[in-house]
């Protein structure tokens, strides 16, 4: 978290980071006569794929069937390849790739034959090294901001969703502003558990008993622990149980993203940054947001909290209009500045609206933006060069 190229934070058209495994091109290669496979699996599978389909262009390799599906829903590759050692979440592969059979009756899906699809050891010589899972130890991120509508939720979104894209499903993002929660709205999960019902079985719970309590998000394996349904249910939860709730979650998943209120004097938000291995810090260019984080700041600083590490501010809603560039206020904040966001309302609105957060366009500079930050906030996290700004081949158009 030290020594940011700020320089880097936002120009238009600069090559920036993307998931993992790329994106898609949204004509899914139709555009040409060239056949286009999706590959379900590891790395081997995506070998064995192109063996199998010399001349044909793999225009994505994922691990989650989930992901899969919806790039299958929105790419339409001729070929989808399923590495039969996939595990698809509540059915075998077989009734996975049936019901993605009859989904989508254009594609064809062919599963590889056992044992030759994945498994490191059979890893081909000289096959190529495409993105893989990785966990990176345990970070618990706590994004908050002492402002309201600065962004904290579309960024603890998009941060941890780009996260769990990385590790393959291995992040989770708890709600924890009790009282107005709204990450469940913005993923399109209003269905399901949220934190109220876990409460009565935290006492003796096991870190992978979270698991019933937590939504998955399909387009990026996120699991998800809602904040209350209705806010007059947001006083039973206690700072005790948050406490419970986040050391269980940090044994369970090990990254953990953690959405927050504004309120500075809440004893969930003390939990939070008590708790917290990383801190990031909500701000926009405005004298107030600005003003308050200062003050917040000197507060932290004041109890400790500041000399950690891992306090860092992202700027959010960056206009170049703007009479605060985003170099003036790190100076004023004196803290270090991991990123910029720029103002997009089109793709905010539009991701809210379709529960698909930004990081899954690769076309769209706030998108670009989060993946660089996650690069920052957890080194070693997003693969393939992205932070370092190295060109790659850009493979696909969404990710
Ligand atoms: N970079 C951005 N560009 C455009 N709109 C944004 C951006 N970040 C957030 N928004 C929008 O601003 C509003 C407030 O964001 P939200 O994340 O809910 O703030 P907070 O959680 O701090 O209260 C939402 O409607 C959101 O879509
Ligand atoms: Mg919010």
């Amino acid at each position: 978290m030290r020594g940011l190229p700020l320089s880097g934070l936002k120009k238009p058209g600069t090559p920036v980071a993307r998931g993992p495994a790329g994106g898609i091109r949204e004509d899914g290669g139709r555009g040409s006569q060239e056949q286009t496979i999706l590959v379900v699996g590891e790395p081997e599978a995506e070998f064995l794929a192109r063996a199998m389909f010399p001349g044909a262009e793999v225009i994505a390799s994922v691990k989650e069937t989930a992901l899969a599906e919806y790039m299958a829903g929105r790419v339409r590759p001729h070929v989808v390849v399923v590495d039969p050692t996939v595990t698809p979440r509540g059915e075998t592969v077989e009734q996975w790739v049936g019901r993605l059979q009859i989904s989508f009756p254009g594609i064809e899906v062919i599963i590889l034959p056992a044992g030759q699809g994945s498994g490191r050891e059979r890893r081909p010589l000289g096959a190529p090294a495409t993105a893989e899972t990785r966990v990176i130890g345990q970070e618990t991120v706590a994004v908050w901001s002492p402002k309201g509508g600065v962004g904290k939720t579309f960024v603890a979104i998009n941060l941890a969703c780009a996260s769990a894209i990385s590790t393959g499903g291995n992040t989770c993002l708890l709600d924890l502003d009790l009282h107005s929660g709204d990450v469940a709205c913005n993923l399109d999960l209003l269905e399901g558990p949220s934190i109220i019902d876990i409460l009565s079985n935290l006492s003796d719970m096991r870190p992978e008993t979270m698991e019933r309590f937590t939504v998955v998000h399909p387009s990026s394996g996120l699991q998800v622990l809602a904040a209350p349904k209705r806010p007059e249910l947001s006083d039973l939860v206690e700072s005790q149980h948050v406490r419970t709730i986040l050391s269980l979650a940090r044994r369970r998943w090990g990254l953990v993203f953690v959405d927050t209120p504004p309120d500075i004097t809440s004893e969930v938000v003390g939990e939070c940054i008590d708790q917290a291995s990383k801190i990031v810090m909500v701000v926009t260019q405005d004298v107030a947001a600005l003003r308050q984080a200062k003050m917040a700041l000197d507060i932290l600083k004041r109890i400790g909290v500041g000399q950690k590490e891992g306090l860092a501010v992202v700027v959010n809603r960056v206009s170049h209009q703007s009479l605060f560039p985003v170099s003036r206020i790190e100076e004023y904040l004196e803290v270090e500045v991991l990123g910029a966001i720029p103002e997009d309302r089109k793709s905010a609105e539009k991701a809210g609206m379709d529960g698909k957060p930004v990081v899954l366009y690769s076309r769209n500079e706030a998108s670009q933006a989060f993946w660089e930050i996650l690069g920052r906030l957890i080194p070693g996290l997003v693969t393939g060069g992205e932070c370092s700004g190295q060109k790659k081949r850009r493979r696909f158009g969404l990710w």
